[in-house]
């Protein structure tokens, strides 16, 4: 079984980014903690990064063939993107939304997300552990079988 962790614009700066908002971890060393985490469940993971709105729904429509689920953090595009929201509704994939910092307590632009209700769940405020929890949460929900 095979998950694709997918990161939106930006979060190739995370460890140097705001990092009172989004910590100290760099995308390599989130990445290396969801492969580790992967290798606990016994499933392996996929890691991508983009800047690009379009290079995320290629990326996503691609998981149809190699991924049962997708880990999305999108970024600024969370709260704008309509064609994101289409890629997963389109591929019938499950899919959970992360962020790292909690939107909710932060701009009210980021109170609203455009990929939420295409989502099985979603994941804020509890830092770069939020992918660990996701993939923990998507491993548990393919196991069950889950809609
Ligand atoms: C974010 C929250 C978004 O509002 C913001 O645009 C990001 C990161 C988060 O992980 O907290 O780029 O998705």
């Amino acid at each position: 079984t095979q998950i694709l962790v997918l990161n939106g614009p930006n979060l190739n700066l995370l460890g140097t980014r705001e990092p009172g908002i989004y910590g100290a971890k760099t995308l390599p060393d989130v990445e290396a903690d969801c492969h580790a985490i992967a290798a606990e469940l016994g499933i392996t993971v996929r890691c991508a990064q983009s800047n690009h709105e379009g290079t995320m729904v290629d990326e996503i429509h691609a998981a149809r063939d190699t991924c049962a689920g997708v880990v999305i953090n999108a970024g600024a595009y969370t709260h704008t993107s309509i064609a994101l929201h289409d890629a997963i509704a389109g591929t019938g994939l499950p899919v959970i939304e992360v962020h790292i910092s909690n939107v909710y307590a932060r701009e009210e632009f980021r109170h609203h997300s455009m990929i939420a209700r295409a989502c099985i769940g979603v994941i804020a405020g509890l830092g770069t552990a939020g992918y660990e929890l996701a993939l923990r949460a998507m491993t548990d929900h393919l196991k069950a079988g889950g809609p």
